[in-house]
C-alpha cells in the first residue's frame, strides 16, 4: 500500500504514546507515576453535565460554523473576560481546537514561526501542511518566554511575506505566562513583519494570578486568530469541542475555514453545543468551579516546583496550566554514567528503571542535547481532591501530599533516584 509520504515521516501523538504505555504498564501490575499526560482530573460541571443529558434528543445537523446561540455566547464571554471584540460570524465550532489549528495551517500560507518549548502537535501538523516549521527557542533565564528580540531576528530571516505563529500562553509545556508588556513588544514585531498569529488560549483561564491571561489579540487585534475550547479550564476534553475566532479583517479566512468544515467535520456534535452553551455563559456556579479547580492547579504546580528545586532540578515555577518544565542538565555526568546522552534516553530510562513517565523536551521542540523534560501535575482523583478541598481554610503542600499521593510519591522516587549518584 502506498501512504502519503508526508504522514509517513511523523509519529503518533508523543502525549497518547505515552499514556498507552502508563497503562500498558500499570496494566501488566507496575506502579507507575504518571506525569506524562496532560488531562484535567475534575469532573464536568454538573450543570454542562445536566445540558448534555437534556439535549441528548437533539440529533440534526447543526450549521457548519456552530450553533449561533454558543457562538454568541463566546464572544460575550471573550469581551467580558478579555475585551476581545469578535462577531459571532467570526467564530466556528469544531471538534477540539486541535483541529480547528490544524485547519487554519492548513488554509494560512507562510512558514510556521513555533515560540518553543511548544506543544506537541504544533510542528507535526505544520509538517503535515508542507510548511517550514522554525522554532524559536527561549531560554530558560527568560521564563522560557521568548522576547521579541529573538522573534524579530528569526522573522527577518525568512522571506519577505506572510509567515504564522503559534503563541501559547499560559505555556504548555513550560506553565510560562506572558505578561501584557511582553505581548505588546512581540505585537508590534508580529505588525512589522506580516506574522500571522494563531493564539492558542485553551488555558486562558488556568493561570494563577486570580484574572484569566492576557492574550496578544489585545494588541493585535487585525492579525490575531484565537482558539480556545472545553479542554483544559472546563475539563471535558473528551467532549471534543473547541472554537477558533477571527477578527473582522479576516472575512475571506472564516469563509475558507467555514468551507473546509462543511467538506471535513460538518459540524459538532449537537448535545455538546448545548452543553458548551453553558460552559461559556458566564453562569456564577461553573466559573467557581472553574477557579477552585485553577487553584488546585496551583497548588499542585507549586507544590512540584518546590519539590523540583529540591532536589536541584531546574525548573521554572509555572504560572499557568498543569506542566513544568524541569531540566535534568545538574546531573548531567552521573546521567552519562547511565548512557544517558539527552531527554528521549532519560525518559526513557525514568520509566523503566524509576516507575515515573515524564515527556522528553525533543518532543516540545527543544534540543536534543537538553535533558529537558515536560512533567504535569494532575495525576490525583480530581473529584476527590475538589470535595477535599471544600473543607480546607487554605491549600498547601501538605494539603497536596495527603490528597494527592501519587504526585508525592512520584517526587519521592525522583529523589531517591537522585541521590544514587
Ligand atoms: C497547548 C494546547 N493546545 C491545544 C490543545 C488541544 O485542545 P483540544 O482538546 O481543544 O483539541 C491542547 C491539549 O492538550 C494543548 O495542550
Amino acid at each position: 500500500m502506498q501512504l502519503n509520504p508526508t504522514i509517513r515521516e511523523i509519529r503518533e501523538s508523543a502525549t497518547l504514546a505515552i499514556n498507552q504505555r502508563v497503562s500498558a504498564l500499570r496494566q501488566g501490575g507496575r506502579t507507575i507515576w504518571h506525569f506524562g499526560f496532560g488531562q484535567s482530573p475534575f469532573p464536568v460541571h454538573p450543570k454542562m453535565q445536566d445540558a448534555l443529558r437534556q439535549n441528548a434528543f437533539r440529533k440534526e445537523y447543526l450549521p457548519t460554523l456552530g450553533l449561533p446561540a454558543l457562538r454568541e455566547v463566546i464572544c460575550s464571554f471573550h469581551r467580558e473576560h478579555f475585551q476581545y471584540e469578535f462577531a459571532p460570524d467570526h467564530v466556528i465550532i469544531g471538534p477540539g481546537s486541535k483541529e480547528l489549528i490544524f485547519q487554519a495551517l492548513y488554509l494560512l500560507e507562510g512558514p510556521l514561526i513555533l515560540p518553543a518549548p511548544c506543544w506537541v502537535s504544533y510542528a507535526p501538523q505544520g509538517e503535515i501542511c508542507g510548511k517550514p516549521v522554525v522554532p524559536v527557542v527561549a531560554e530558560k533565564t527568560d521564563g522560557y518566554k521568548v522576547r521579541a528580540e529573538q522573534l524579530r531576528s528569526a522573522g527577518r530571516e525568512l522571506p519577505a511575506g506572510q509567515k504564522i505563529m503559534i503563541l501559547n500562553s499560559p505555556n504548555n509545556p513550560t506553565g510560562a505566562v506572558y505578561s501584557a508588556d511582553e505581548l505588546q513588544a512581540l505585537a508590534q514585531v508580529c505588525r512589522e513583519l506580516n506574522i500571522i498569529v494563531i493564539s492558542d488560549e485553551i488555558y486562558s483561564h488556568v493561570c494563577f494570578n486570580g484574572t484569566p491571561a492576557k492574550g496578544i489579540g489585545l494588541f493585535y487585534p487585525e492579525g490575531t486568530i484565537v482558539t480556545g475550547g472545553l479542554s483544559k479550564a472546563f475539563s471535558a476534553g473528551g467532549y471534543r469541542l473547541g472554537f477558533l475566532a477571527a477578527p473582522a479583517e479576516m472575512t475571506g479566512f472564516i469563509k475558507a475555514i467555514a468551507t473546509l468544515a462543511s467538506e471535513t467535520f460538518s459540524c459538532v456534535s449537537s448535545p455538546v453545543q448545548y452543553s458548551a452553551i453553558v460552559a461559556f455563559s458566564d453562569d456564577s456556579d461553573v466559573m467557581e468551579y472553574v477557579n477552585q479547580c485553577t487553584s488546585l492547579h496551583h497548588v499542585a504546580g507549586d507544590y512540584l516546583y518546590e519539590r523540583f528545586t529540591e532536589m536541584s532540578l531546574g525548573c521554572v515555577r509555572p504560572e499557568g496550566g498543569f506542566y513544568l518544565f524541569p531540566d535534568f542538565a545538574p546531573f548531567r555526568r552521573s546521567l552519562e554514567g547511565l548512557g544517558i546522552a539527552g531527554s528521549p534516553d532519560l525518559c526513557r530510562y525514568l520509566l523503566e528503571h524509576v516507575d515515573v513517565a515524564m515527556l522528553p523536551g525533543t518532543d516540545f521542540c527543544h534540543p536534543a542535547e537538553e535533558l529537558t523534560c515536560r512533567v504535569t501535575s494532575v495525576d490525583y482523583d480530581g473529584g476527590a481532591v475538589f470535595e477535599a478541598s471544600l473543607t480546607q481554610p487554605e491549600l498547601g503542600c501538605d494539603f497536596i501530599e495527603t490528597h494527592c499521593p501519587n504526585l508525592k510519591d512520584g517526587c519521592d522516587a525522583l529523589k531517591n533516584f537522585l541521590e544514587s549518584f
